[in-house]
This record gives C-alpha cells, sequence and structure tokens, in this order.
C-alpha cells in the first residue's frame, strides 16, 4: 500500500521515516558489508527518494544518521583539526621470513612465553581512519594525519555505504562512547572507471588508488566524495567509554562485524610460524585478483592482554608487525641522469626515465642513491634499467638489465666535481658513500633547510613550500632562518611580486606567524642538524627544556641521555661551536622564537627516581624487561650486574648467581610483591638493617 504523507499524522510520518531508514540501512549493510543484496536497484532508489522528500518537508524529521546523509553536505570551508584521543601510531616492517621470525622471537622473549596466538590480515594499501561513535551513532570521522592528529572528515566518511552511520546491536552491548579504526579505499576496479571520468572532463588522472581514495576523503565538497565509490575494513578499537570486555583482537573483529562494520573476509587466526608463513605465500598468490590494493600482511598477537603488556617502542608497536612483499620490478630506459643537492649538501644524484608502470603508479623518476652505486654498477645514460617500487619508498634503479644494448659512443657517467648550484668544490669522505658540497653558503642547502623548516613534521608553515623556499632566498628576502620572522616588515615588496598576490603573501605570512607556537622538539628537528629526528629532538627537548640550554649542552651532558651516543653528541657540540649557528640560536630567541618544554616529568617525585636496581629470576606477573622498562620509565636504572652501586636486586623464582652476590655484597634485596608497591604507588622496601629482615614482616607494608 502507497504511503501517503499529506494525510498522516506527525506519529505516522516520523515511523514510516524510521521504517525507511531502517529498510535502506539494512539493504546497504547486506549489500556492501555481507555482499548479499537483498533489495534491487530501483526498490532501493525508491525508498531512498520517499525519504529524502519526507525530510525535505519535514525538516523536524533530519537526523545525522539518516541514509540520505550520505548523499554529502554543501562544501566546507576547511578540514577541522582533531586530536586523536589515543594516537594513531604506525607498523615496524619485515621482509622475509627471517625478519618476521625475529620480531615473533622478541616479542616472545619479552613476554617470556614459548607461543602466542596470532591473527594475520591483509595490510589494505589505503587511508587509516579513525570513527567516533557515541551512542552508536557515527559522531565524528577523522583521518590518521601525523599520528597525533588528522582532520575532520566526517561529512564526507558519512557518504561511504560500508561505513555505518548507526551500529547495530541490543541496547548495552554498544560503549557508550567507541572509535573504530579501519583503512579507507577505492576498489581496483571502480578507480579505472573513474579515471576515464576524469579525464572526460578535462580532469588529471589520478596516480593510483591510494591516492584517488585519499583525494576523494578530503573533498571539501561532500557531495562530490559521495559519487566516489569509496569502500572500509575495519580493523580496530581505538578509544572506548564503558566496559572493556572483549580479551582478543579476533573478538574484536567479530565485534566490529556484529555491529555493521565490514571487517576483511581474509583474515584468519594462527598459532604457528608456519601457519603465518602459509597465509603470507597464499595471499602472495591471490594478491592480484584482489579488487583492493594491498602491500603486505599485518600479523598481531591475538590477546589483548599481551598487546597491552608488550606495548610500544617508537611509533611502532611491539605486538603487530608489517610483512611488507616484495618490491615490483619494471624495466625501462635512463633518459638522463640529474644532480640533487640536499640540506646538508649530500649530492644525490637521480635517474629521469622513460616513464613506465610499476606496482600500479607511473613512474618517470627514481633515484640512483650515491656516486659510488652509479660506478659500481656502471648506470649510462641511454642503458636500459630495472626499477623498482617497494610501497611508498622512492622507486629506485636496482640494475642495468640484461638486455641491455649499448651503441658504440656510450660512455661511462662522471659525476660532477663541483656542486651544481654553487660550483663550489665537493668532497667524499671515507666512511660515507656521500659526495658533499663543503661551501656552508650553499644557496641549493640553504633552499632545502628552508623547505625543511617549514615542513609539516618541523615549523609546520603552510605556504611555504618548495616553490617558496627557492624563491625567497633567489630573491633576496631571507639569507638565514631568522630571516623568516621577520618577513612581515617586507610585506609590501612581497606584495609587488607578480608571483605571489595578496592571498598567497598572506597566508604565508599567517603561516609564519602561527609557527611561533611550535613546541621545542619541533623546533630541534627544524634546525636540521645532521642525525637529529623527531625522536632525538624530543630527548633534546625534555631534558634541556629551552633553546640556549641545548645550545649550550656538553659532551658529557649528551651522553648522559638514553639514545644519544658519541657521534650524535659530538654533531651537536660542533653544530653549537659554529659562530653562525649560535648567532641563529640567539637570532631566533630574540624573535621570541622560544619555545620552553615544560612536559611533566613522571618520574621526578617518584622515589625509584635515580635509583639502580638489577632484576633477576623468574618473576609471576611481569617478564624482566617489563620490569625493566618500569623501572626506567619511573626515572631509575635497570642495569644486568650486580655491583656495589646496586641499590636494589629484584629478585624472582630461582635467582642464581646474582642473587648470591647481592647477598655478599649487602645490597638490598627485594620480592616481586616489593617492587610492585615501589613502582606501582612508591612504597619504599623497608631496609633489612632498619627494620626486620624478614620478608614475611614486610608483607602487611604493601597491602
Ligand atoms: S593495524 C598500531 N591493520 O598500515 C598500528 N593497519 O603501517 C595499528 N593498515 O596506519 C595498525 N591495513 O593505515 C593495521 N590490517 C591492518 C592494516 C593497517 C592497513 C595501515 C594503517 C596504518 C598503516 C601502518
Amino acid at each position: 500500500m502507497q504511503f501517503d504523507s499529506a494525510s498522516s499524522t506527525p506519529d505516522e510520518l516520523v515511523a514510516r521515516a524510521a521504517q525507511l531508514r531502517e529498510e535502506i540501512n539494512s539493504a546497504n549493510r547486506l549489500y556492501y558489508v555481507e555482499n548479499a543484496p537483498e533489495l534491487d536497484d530501483a526498490e532501493w532508489d525508491a525508498r531512498m527518494q520517499e525519504l529524502l522528500a519526507l525530510e525535505a518537508a519535514h525538516p523536524n524529521l533530519h537526523s545525522n544518521d539518516s541514509p540520505t546523509q550520505r548523499v554529502g553536505a554543501p562544501p566546507a570551508a576547511g578540514f577541522d583539526e582533531v586530536v586523536h584521543p589515543i594516537p594513531m601510531l604506525s607498523l615496524g616492517n619485515v621482509f622475509d621470513e627471517d625478519g618476521f621470525l625475529a620480531w615473533y622471537k622478541r616479542a616472545l622473549d619479552f613476554l617470556e612465553l614459548d607461543s602466542a596466538p596470532m591473527v594475520c590480515e591483509l595490510k589494505i594499501d589505503g587511508l587509516a581512519l579513525a570513527i567516533t561513535y557515541r551512542n552508536g551513532v557515527m559522531e565524528q570521522a577523522a583521518t590518521r594525519g601525523d599520528g597525533e592528529s588528522g582532520e575532520d572528515v566526517t561529512a564526507n566518511v558519512r557518504t561511504i555505504r560500508s561505513v555505518p552511520l548507526k551500529l547495530e546491536g541490543e541496547s548495552g552491548t554498544i560503549p557508550p562512547v567507541i572509535e573504530l579504526r579501519g583503512e579507507v579505499f577505492l576498489p581496483n576496479s571502480k578507480f579505472t572507471t573513474l579515471n576515464t571520468e576524469r579525464e572526460t572532463v578535462g580532469l588529471p588522472a589520478y596516480v593510483n588508488p591510494r591516492n584517488s581514495a585519499s583525494g576523494s576523503l578530503r573533498q571539501l565538497d561532500s557531495s562530490e566524495t559521495a559519487k566516489r565509490p569509496l569502500d572500509m575494513f575495519f580493523y580496530s578499537i581505538g578509544y572506548v567509554e564503558g566496559p572493556e570486555e572483549i580479551s582478543s583482537h579476533w573478538d574484536t573483529l567479530q565485534a566490529i562485524k556484529g555491529w555493521g562494520g565490514r571487517t576483511n573476509e581474509w583474515t584468519r587466526e594462527v598459532s604457528t610460524v608456519e601457519e603465518v608463513m602459509a597465509f603470507i605465500a597464499k595471499t602472495g598468490e591471490q594478491r592480484e585478483s584482489l579488487d583492493y590494493g594491498i602491500d603486505g600482511v599485518v600479523i598481531k598477537i591475538d590477546s589483548l592482554a599481551l598487546q597491552h603488556r608488550l606495548g610500544f617502542v617508537g611509533r611502532d608497536p611491539r605486538w603487530a608487525i608489517a610483512y611488507k612483499f616484495p618490491a615490483e620490478q619494471a624495466e625501462t630506459t635512463l633518459k638522463a641522469i640529474h644532480v640533487n643537492v640536499g640540506r646538508t649538501g649530500a649530492l644525490t644524484p637521480w635517474a629521469e626515465l622513460e616513464p613506465v608502470m610499476v606496482g600500479g603508479v607511473t613512474v618517470g623518476r627514481a633515484t640512483l642513491h650515491n656516486k659510488d652505486e652509479i660506478d659500481r654498477k656502471d648506470f649510462r645514460e641511454g642503458d636500459r634499467v630495472v626499477i623498482q617500487r617497494a610501497g611508498d619508498v622512492i622507486p629506485q634503479v636496482v640494475e642495468v638489465s640484461s638486455k641491455n644494448k649499448r651503441s658504440s659512443d656510450s660512455k661511462p657517467y662522471v659525476f660532477p666535481d663541483a656542486c651544481p648550484s654553487c660550483g663550489s668544490e665537493t668532497a667524499q669522505s671515507e666512511d660515507e658513500a656521500v659526495t658533499r658540497c663543503v661551501n656552508g653558503a650553499c644557496p641549493a642547502q640553504f633552499e632545502r633547510l628552508l623547505e625543511h623548516f617549514a615542513s609539516r613534521v618541523a615549523m609546520d608553515i603552510e605556504g611555504l613550500g618548495e616553490r617558496v623556499s627557492q624563491d625567497l632566498p633567489r630573491l633576496g628576502f631571507v639569507s638565514n632562518i631568522a630571516d623568516i620572522y621577520r618577513l612581515h616588515e617586507r610585506r609590501e615588496d612581497l606584495l609587488e611580486l607578480d608571483k605571489m598576490g595578496k592571498t598567497r603573501v598572506d597566508n604565508l605570512l599567517k603561516g609564519i606567524e602561527a609557527s611561533r607556537s611550535q613546541p621545542l622538539p619541533n623546533l630541534l628537528f627544524a634546525l636540521g642538524i645532521t642525525g637529529i629526528g623527531s625522536e632525538s629532538a624530543e630527548w633534546l627537548s625534555r631534558r634541556f627544556r629551552n633553546l640556549s640550554a641545548v645550545k649550550e649542552a656538553t659532551e658529557e651532558e649528551l651522553l648522559a641521555i638514553d639514545g644519544i651516543g658519541l657521534v650524535l653528541a659530538t654533531t651537536l657540540v660542533e653544530y653549537f661551536a659554529i659562530e653562525q649557528n649560535r648567532k641563529l640560536i640567539g637570532d631566533l630567541i630574540e624573535l621570541g622564537i622560544n619555545p620552553i618544554d615544560e612536559t611533566l616529568e613522571p618520574s621526578a617525585d617518584h622515589p625509584a627516581n635515580g635509583v639502580t636496581f638489577v632484576v633477576t629470576g623468574r618473576l609471576e606477573t611481569m617478564s624482566r624487561s617489563e620490569a625493566q622498562n618500569l623501572i626506567k620509565m619511573l626515572g631509575g636504572k635497570a642495569t644486568g650486574s650486580v655491583t656495589g652501586k646496586t641499590e636494589y636486586l629484584l629478585a624472582g623464582a630461582e635467582a642464581g648467581s646474582k642473587l648470591e652476590k647481592a647477598q655478599r655484597l649487602n645490597v638490598h634485596v627485594i620480592t616481586e610483591s616489593e617492587f610492585i608497591a615501589f613502582m606501582d604507588d612508591g612504597i619504599v622496601p623497608v631496609s633489612p638493617d632498619l627494620g626486620s629482615s624478614d620478608e614475611e614482616e614486610n608483607a602487611p607494608l604493601l597491602s
């Protein structure tokens, strides 16, 4: 019977809208998630049209989780930033069985276990997304961004049919707030159609499905995203409020599926290394037949409790690893060899190639690494060469093809002996394969430094990309980093440049202003000191707290930082000894670029701070590595052997020679429960000299 909205009561309208939403949602789920369509296109369309008309005529029927929201919203001005409640981290990579075995052994050693069940999944080559549901309704979707914060792409994600707008399930089975994470992708089959359409309307084709997924998801006009057939696989739960009842990764996937989220059907539970290798081999064979790009297999320890114990090292979890597939190769012609000058003066050769498809991407440039590599492999202009590409890695020239035929006038390539940018001398040190321009004032080096300084992971100055980093020094606007912060005084001069235009000039100046609030680690990293990456910048920042203190750091102080060795310490001391660099730091501080690191040291007032421990024997509730990590986190030292400096020996079961030595040296021996009370609650074990030496009698202290 036809529903007649004109003669219906408000309650009937609400009920009808609910019924239509229910039918469309259920049809969508069957179609997109379960691959088992129920309604044909015409039936689906009729329901959608009716619902759209109802909502248009009765705005009070509007609802964010209505399937009509999937058609997209009006264009947005930009994306808001979303800070991830739990960072979205990356995965470590291995490339062969040995690499996988080494990872698995490290995890088992850490846990002191002989084996641990795992889950094998496909590594989808798309974009990571985090979607938050409040009371079961999609509230926000964010891209991964730099892992700490991403972009709010909610309106766009609402248009993805396989993403539930509302989680299914009995009330009480869905946590009040839950963040589901996964990978968005564009199916390969749709990619070709999309590109053909783009070309017909004169738009540039996307290079690969991954870029097209990213481009589609970052449309400011979500009705444009709605036209792109994006899809998504969920693979984990991020932030949750409410009871956490799930205890394994496998159960996580089952729960997500139960709530209506699409999970990948190839995922398997495995318990042996052989099963993992068989999964990888099978995936490799099937790879070509899948309708989405994958670049490997992800292996995860199944138990969430074990995942929690394993934790992270740097940005990578110890509980998961990506097994990357071998690089894809192709043959092409090396048209010419060019040389670039990098930020530290390194001269890097690159190959201009006859464009060729490798692993779904057209490649026209590839790296040749360094001078020695060219000499050793005798790459010459005009050669047929083998190139390869693995995941996001820059394509590289591997070797001269066995089918290469050289003409009689082919000559070995001669690497330039002067800097192609400033013409200065170059030098090749004995221990490194790199040829460098020795001119500290080389313009090309400075241009790269500027670009690095402004990059997203450094000072994040919008508008100061590759081109502007070249133009500003060339046109005499900046000759050192500090000059950037004086640029606002020359706004009028900038406006006179044909190239820039008012909006771009003002955006650049705004970007520069905004960068003043970047934290100290970013500034330290931005300076481009050889060997200082984001992580070591963070250590320096935490230890010295401000720029002047870093500048004055002695080699001894630097060496005392965990992770900083002699090479880095020397480089830093040398960098800050150069007058020009000292002046730069002084100028930056004077210009107000002087961030202070106020991160609280969690360990500062913990009684374990600065205390030396040795851990021995078998512990009940944790492994020795975990105990050592705890000690370090709280600022203590965990050393390997008992000496006169050892303050506590944590002795588990079957403690051997270390226990004997500790007793000989009168080192305070503590039990695991004393240790836990010490670490967790700061209860310092009573010394046997002061109190009773009987451990039983110490016990009440802990309860
Ligand atoms: S798990 C702690 N599982 O790979 C990291 N990631 O290299 C947890 N990816 O940013 C990630 N398929 O975008 C995981 N089955 C899968 C994946 C997957 C693709 C992506 C994801 C992540 C990147 C890490």
